[in-house]
């Protein structure tokens, strides 16, 4: 009630106004506007957020805060009176300050700020202890903070990341739904492998039964045989009773007690039965593991993509998108690789492999585009602290075509360049995987923009990708951008039930999992292509911050799974 009464005093004509569900002012809405707050000058402000920097002047009269909300990059300069609080309790980086003060013009006209607030009351307090605080420095290095990811979103970088993130995603949502597209939730517990590389997590409790019952019969050990014959003997004698006094024509009242007396034996006998076949380890049939005993009956996996289950949306809905984490245990420790990943992946009916590519490019521009519309000042940040050219790389990729080479056009290009002396670790023919420092030769350097590599060998690429006409490529096609290399990876989906059949077995993959994606073909057939956007590729390639584990608020890789 105090507070409320606070709020409604606060809350009139002269006061700047607050956010909707919470009890101060954004930065944001000083800091920000156009005219960096020079026009609130006079008004009163309620701000909370957590000091970058703080330091005491003039004696100790008073303190300067550096506050900061992560509502923008910019931070609000406070000043703090020695006669409203503690001051040393104020200052050190980390503590959580909430004010009211009034906008005064800042003494540097010149300088980036154009108002400060001088507080009037000091409502609240979160304290830090300098000499515990794992971040009290301003400046310390991306590897350093990943060992704090619980606390390194206070940090400046980090913080433009997740706003960076967030428009990213908010962008998607906005281009798909533009374009008519579904979102689609699709499962992340799944039973088929959506790439067949057998880079699946498994998801069991059959362990963790295991590890219960070690326990429960160190305590409670199982029954041994003598222990269950015993129990068959007092069935045995219980029943004897029952007869005899049926036989003595015995009273009603005798004969139901002995009858129940020989109901309890014959439970604690099927109990012990029961118990007696238990075995301690993970349950077998036929030398395997039997995963009828595990919790879905059957042996279930992290999804590592969206894609088949979103076919089955395309196949009614038309054009579907799903967005949501993926998992690969692919012992990967290179600065590109993650192990729990976002992606995301439309799918669209009535699409060849041209539509697609059409989609990718589009969809990659507007991401681009979205972010010098909406995340400039996070951008400059980039550029001044990570990247000089990340502004210009997006207006050049929002702006420029995609180059479009076939993977055959690809690897010529590639032997020519070994021609003329450039060095590859790996060997360039017809027939390999493109390796990264090859996709970053061809976007990099040979091009310079975004390239889409498109039919590949069908060796090297995924069961449902369409068999093109020459039966040796497929209609795959790969976008790859500076600095990150691929970015996307999509297809036309193989659409002929014969085709596709003989694809997951030539790939060694067992039908079964398969049947109901196969229906998608039995049934009502139709093209469609598809692709994937790595998320936070397309993070690392809007920042150039160089490594993937510093653009996912937490990430997971060989060995680390924080929190
Ligand atoms: O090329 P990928 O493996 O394609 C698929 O999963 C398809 N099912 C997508 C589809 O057609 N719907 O993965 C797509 C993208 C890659 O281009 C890359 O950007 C990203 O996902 N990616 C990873 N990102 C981070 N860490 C990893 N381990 C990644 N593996 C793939
Ligand atoms: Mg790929």
């Amino acid at each position: 009630m105090r507070d409320q009464l606070a709020a409604v005093s606060l809350n009139d004509a002269d006061e700047v106004p607050r956010a909707q569900f919470s009890d101060r002012v954004p930065i944001r809405s000083i800091v920000s506007r156009p005219d960096r707050g020079s026009g609130l000058v006079g008004r009163k402000a309620r701000v909370g957020g957590w000091v970058k920097t703080g330091r005491k002047a003039d004696k100790d009269a008073f303190a300067f805060l550096e506050l900061n909300d992560g509502s923008s990059a910019a931070n609000l300069q406070i000043i703090v009176d020695a006669s409203l609080g503690d001051l040393g309790q104020l200052v050190p980086t980390g503590t959580c300050v909430v004010v009211d003060g009034e906008l005064k013009a800042h003494p540097n006209p010149k300088g980036k700020q154009k108002v400060e607030l001088r507080a009037q009351k000091v409502l609240h307090v979160g304290p830090v202890d300098p000499a515990k605080y794992p971040l009290p420095k301003t400046r310390l290095t991306l590897e350093f903070l990943r060992d704090f990811v619980h606390l390194r979103s206070r940090t400046n970088t980090i913080s433009a990341v997740a706003r960076i993130r967030h428009a990213l995603a908010y962008a998607t949502h906005t281009f798909f739904h533009n374009q008519g597209f579904l979102y689609v939730h699709t499962p992340i517990i799944t039973t088929s492998d959506c790439e067949g590389a057998g880079e699946m997590f498994q998801v069991t409790t059959l362990l963790s039964e295991a590890e219960k019952l070690e326990k429960e019969l160190a305590q409670n050990p199982l029954p041994t045989q003598a222990d269950v014959e015993a129990a068959r003997l007092v069935v045995k004698e219980k029943g004897d009773i029952v007869s005899q006094l049926k036989s003595a024509k015995a009273s009603k009242a005798e004969v139901n007690a002995s009858v129940d007396e020989l109901k309890q034996a014959k439970e604690s006998l099927s109990k012990l039965e029961e118990r007696s076949k238990l075995k301690p380890g993970i349950p077998q049939k036929d030398g395997k593991v039997d995963y009828t005993n595990d919790f879905f009956a059957r042996q279930a996996f992290l999804t590592v993509s969206g894609q088949l289950q979103v076919e089955s949306y395309a196949s009614a809905l038309g054009g579907v998108y799903t967005f949501g984490p993926t998992f690969r245990a692919e012992n990967s420790h290179t600065s590109r690789h993650l192990a729990e990943f976002w992606m995301v992946e439309p799918e669209i009916a009535f699409a060849e492999l041209k539509d697609d590519m059409n989609c990718a490019e589009a969809y990659v521009k507007f991401l681009c585009q979205w972010l010098l519309d909406n995340c400039l000042e996070d951008m400059e940040f980039m550029a001044d602290k990570f990247d000089k050219g990340c502004i210009d790389r997006l207006k050049m990729v929002s702006s420029t075509p995609f180059v479009r080479v076939t993977y055959t056009e690809a690897v010529e290009i590639l032997e020519e360049a070994v021609k003329n002396g450039k060095k590859f670790e790996n060997e360039v023919k017809w027939g390999i995987d493109l390796a990264s420092e090859h996709e970053r030769y061809l976007t990099e350097v040979k091009f310079q923009k975004p390239v889409i590599v498109y039919n590949y060998p069908k060796e090297i690429k995924a069961f449902y990708m369409r068999v093109n006409d020459d039966s040796k490529t497929v209609a795959a096609m790969d976008v790859l951008v500076p600095k990150v290399g691929e970015l996307v990876g999509g297809s036309e989906r193989e659409e002929r039930y014969d085709v596709i059949q003989e694809r997951i077995k030539e790939m060694g993959l067992p039908l079964e999992p398969y049947e109901w994606y196969l229906d998608l073909r039995r049934y009502g057939t139709v093209k469609h292509s598809g692709f994937g956007l790595g998320f936070e590729r397309m993070i690392l390639f809007a920042t150039g911050l160089e490594n993937i584990r510093d653009v996912i608020p937490f990430p997971r890789y060989p060995g680390r799974a924080d929190l």
